[in-house]
């Protein structure tokens, strides 16, 4: 089994390249699941049940956010009826959404989480640890193989979840931080991780947003307003397989595309 997956998917731009470099994509990969953290996709800041739909009919078969999940308004009335997209699990249990997804593919089921990191994070949740050995017991007859999302700010919690997980999920990847890292590899028990996917949507940019207003933030401190950035727009992930009988991760490699090339993979 083949599995893509896409760093957060930032603002229109980002949104445009995955629509339509997808379909290509997923050809040319022979990808059979595609999993996006969406947490960015509407405006930078969350994303809402019109963008989830319209990123699902383009081929995203889960969807997966952060701590920026609730920012667009409404959308935890939303949320509940949409059943390929999960928040993170590790917030608290009273909030809306699914937990986990399992994407069924030719009889493989796939289980997903995502778990927020405890570091410099605005958002509270649970202990990211503990939740994820109690909902891998919970997935273990459920699904063929896992992969855990962890969103986290600090590359050190990111590995420690990595050594962690070891051996018992196809894959352990990191989101949030918007830079792709190069420290992709399959762990000695077999679990497949990257401390960061990278964010799909424009390079040309402070993580995502306009240049010239995060610099004059940090020089003056005074609050601005940061639009999303349009130049160098990349599609960043990994790509993973997994062999079906153990569940486990044969390979990794990450995947960045520029759009400027996305016409050469829809020929
Ligand atoms: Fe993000
Ligand atoms: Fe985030």
């Amino acid at each position: 089994m083949r599995i893509l997956f896409l760093g957060d998917i930032v603002g229109k731009p980002g949104r445009e390249a995955v629509k339509s470099i997808l379909p290509g994509l997923r050809a040319q990969y022979g990808a059979d699941i595609v999993i996006a953290n969406g947490e960015n996709s509407a405006a930078g800041a969350g994303i809402n049940a019109q963008i989830a739909r319209d990123l699902h009919e383009h081929g995203v078969d889960g969807i997966t956010l952060g701590d920026h999940c609730w920012d667009q308004r409404g959308f935890e009335n939303d949320i509940g009826g949409l059943d390929y997209v999960c928040r993170p699990g590790n917030l608290p249990k009273i909030c809306p959404g699914r937990e986990h997804l399992i994407v069924e593919k030719d009889g493989f089921r796939f289980g997903v989480f995502t778990v927020l990191g405890s570091q410099f994070m605005k958002i509270s949740s649970d202990n990211g640890f503990a939740y994820a050995d109690q909902k891998l017991l919970e997935l273990r007859e459920q699904c063929d193989a896992v992969m855990v999302e962890i969103h986290a700010e600090a590359t050190s919690e990111k590995i420690a979840m990595g050594w962690f997980l070891d051996g018992r999920v196809a894959l352990v990847v990191g989101t949030h931080t918007h830079v792709p890292t190069a420290d992709y590899r399959v762990l000695p028990r077999g679990t497949a991780y990257i401390s960061d996917a990278g964010m799909s949507g424009p390079y040309e940019s402070v993580l995502g947003r306009e240049i010239p207003p995060v610099i004059a933030r940090f020089v003056d401190g005074m609050p601005r307003r940061f639009g999303i950035a349009e130049g160098d727009v990349r599609i960043c992930g990994c790509i993973v397989d997994i062999d079906r009988k153990s569940g486990l991760a044969t390979k990794i490699d990450r995947l960045e595309i520029a759009a400027s090339t996305m016409s050469l993979l829809q020929d």
